[in-house]
């Protein structure tokens, strides 16, 4: 059974959905399917959290610290697994974003990652269909931070570039973040945000990296 029947096999649990690049052959032949499980943090064993970590580890060089693996806890996991190992992985957490002089709900987009023997084969991708599933359901405008890596799989999907300033919330104030104008992408939710692109965009605070 190749991997991608496996999983389709256990995408049937509550939680996970289909995302096909492909279509039932008239000969009705199995198609390539990848499975993206959505999982609550809350939901995740530590075990299983454990290798999710490992995946991101390895993905990002060992450059994945520990304050990149807290922003991507306490909301939900986006995963696909190759017989029972994930191979790739995102997070969307909730924070709230200033914008235009409003506060809106943002799905922000952290820790997307496929092994480095499956990149190139359409998981990212499948992993972040599944996130804007979440983020158009459920927020009023989605946002990440790009790697330099990530940039092209984001271009690829519609996600924007953010074209005005960033800043952050911090505890002595909105502070700018130059730093991070280049590498901060959003996504519009229709009937949610209304988002001036070269506007500024203040994210909330946190410890470790603020986008
Ligand atoms: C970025 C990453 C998640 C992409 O995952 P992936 O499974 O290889 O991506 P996909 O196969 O779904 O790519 C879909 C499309 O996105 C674009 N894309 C993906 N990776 C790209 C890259 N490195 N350079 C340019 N375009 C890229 C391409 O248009 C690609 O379509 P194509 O393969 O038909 O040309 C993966 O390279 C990775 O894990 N990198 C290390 C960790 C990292 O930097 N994560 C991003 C954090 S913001």
């Amino acid at each position: 059974m190749s991997p991608q029947v496996a999983d389709a096999s256990r995408g049937l649990d509550h939680g996970s959905i289909r995302l096909s690049s492909t279509y039932d052959s008239p000969m009705r032949q199995a198609v390539p399917v990848t499975a993206v499980r959505t999982v609550l943090t809350a939901d995740l064993t530590d075990a299983e959290l454990a290798v999710i970590r490992r995946l991101l580890d390895v993905a990002f060089d060992d450059e994945f610290g520990d304050e990149d693996w807290d922003h991507a806890l306490g909301g939900a996991h986006l995963l696909v697994s190759e017989d029972g190992v994930p191979v790739a992985h995102g997070s969307v957490v909730q924070r709230r974003f200033l914008h235009g002089g409003r506060s809106w709900r943002c799905g922000y987009v952290e820790a997307v990652a496929v092994r480095p023997d499956r990149q190139r084969r359409g998981l990212g991708s499948a992993v972040m269909a599944a996130a804007e599933r979440l983020i158009d359901g459920g927020y009023q405008l989605g946002a990440l931070s790009t790697s330099d890596e990530g940039r092209g799989l984001y271009l690829a999907r519609g996600w924007t570039p953010w074209r005005g300033a960033t800043a952050v919330l911090a505890p002595s104030g909105v502070t700018r973040t130059e730093e991070d104008d280049d590498s901060t992408f959003v996504r519009e939710v229709p009937g949610g945000a209304a988002l001036n692109v070269t506007g500024t965009l203040i994210c909330d605070w946190r410890e470790g990296d603020v986008w």
